[in-house]
């Protein structure tokens, strides 16, 4: 057996594999089929300030490679998570990682607040969703939008401070410099790609939103390539994320320099996805006799 164990921002995982924000609910579904301890952590799905309920559906549309979703950040409200599921996903001996959003930054830093005085592990900034009108992407597509708004949170929270990136930028990585410059301990990236699809019947969008975030398999080189480029431009930890499936994706996005790796769209077609990733991990290591995961981690040597 290889270490696959990371350390991010002071925080122990025992393997680098998290389900991404907003596939995985509250875990719930997901304990059914195995321990949620086997996981490195878990990201929550996005929490405001108050219960959102989502955009209209239709919300969900299937793409050659991968889905588009336009949810709109639906969830109980802060009070409610706080309540209600963060009590039961701290009993899981797994990371907890509160993604958390608002459609201003004092919205962001009150939820931030909130869970400040919870035992929750980490907090992950979404500053790039891209199916609500205020707040998500209109953030994260902006170096000073997202630097005001990571400065917010972080006066308002001492609990290691993850942002989460829009890949629907001109440069990720001055994005991602404005946030390392105001104080966030690490960023995940890549959130889904701004699409569209278009019923040629009816010739109305598929989507009721009319667009919608892409994600899945045929994002993957996307992630890799805008994983590689914030490493090299930041100092803090990058969690990769955006089509990953195997063992050997999530191998890749950690040689382009991930830290930790979040799968996202692959719970949907196999829920074992994120323990299969693992275990295929470990063998990959197993076979190229490198005993620690934490010897690959930004080890691509570019030509
Ligand atoms: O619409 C949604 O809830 C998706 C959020 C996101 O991609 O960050």
């Amino acid at each position: 057996m290889a270490d696959l164990s990371v350390n991010l921002c002071g925080i122990d995982f025992k393997n680098p594999i998290i389900p991404a924000s907003g596939v995985f609910g509250y875990g719930r579904e997901y304990e059914e089929f195995y321990s949620l301890s086997e996981l490195g952590g878990i990201a929550t799905k996005g929490t405001t300030g108050q219960k959102r309920t989502g955009n209209p559906a239709p919300r969900i549309a299937e793409t050659p490679a991968g889905m588009l979703n336009s949810v709109g950040l639906q969830n109980p409200g802060i009070d409610y998570f706080i309540e209600h599921e963060l009590p039961n996903l701290m009993t899981k001996n797994t990371v907890i990682l509160a993604n958390i959003a608002g459609a201003t930054p004092e919205e962001c830093a009150e939820v931030a607040e909130k869970l400040d005085a919870t035992d929750v592990h980490m907090l992950e900034l979404n500053i790039s969703c891209p199916n609500v009108r205020q707040g998500g992407a209109a953030f994260g597509t902006s170096c000073e939008m997202a630097g005001q708004v990571t400065a917010a949170v972080r006066k308002a929270t001492k609990k290691p401070l993850i942002v989460k990136l829009s890949p629907n930028v001109t440069s990720i990585t001055d994005i991602a410099k404005a946030v390392e410059a105001e104080g966030a301990d690490a960023v995940s990236l890549i959130n889904t790609l701004l699409g569209m699809r278009i019923d040629i019947r009816t010739r109305r969008p598929v989507l009721r939103n009319n667009v919608g975030g892409l994600s899945g398999a045929g994002i993957f080189p996307v992630a890799v390539r805008m994983v590689w480029q914030t490493a090299n431009a930041v100092k803090i930890p990058v969690i990769g994320m955006g089509g990953v499936n195997t063992g050997e994706d999530a191998i890749e996005l950690m040689m382009a320099g991930a830290s930790a790796v979040q799968v996202g769209m692959a719970v949907f077609t196999d829920p074992y996805a994120p323990i299969k990733i693992i275990s295929q991990m470990n063998d990959f290591l197993d076979q190229n006799h490198i005993s620690s995961v934490r010897e690959i981690i930004g080890t691509v040597q570019p030509w």
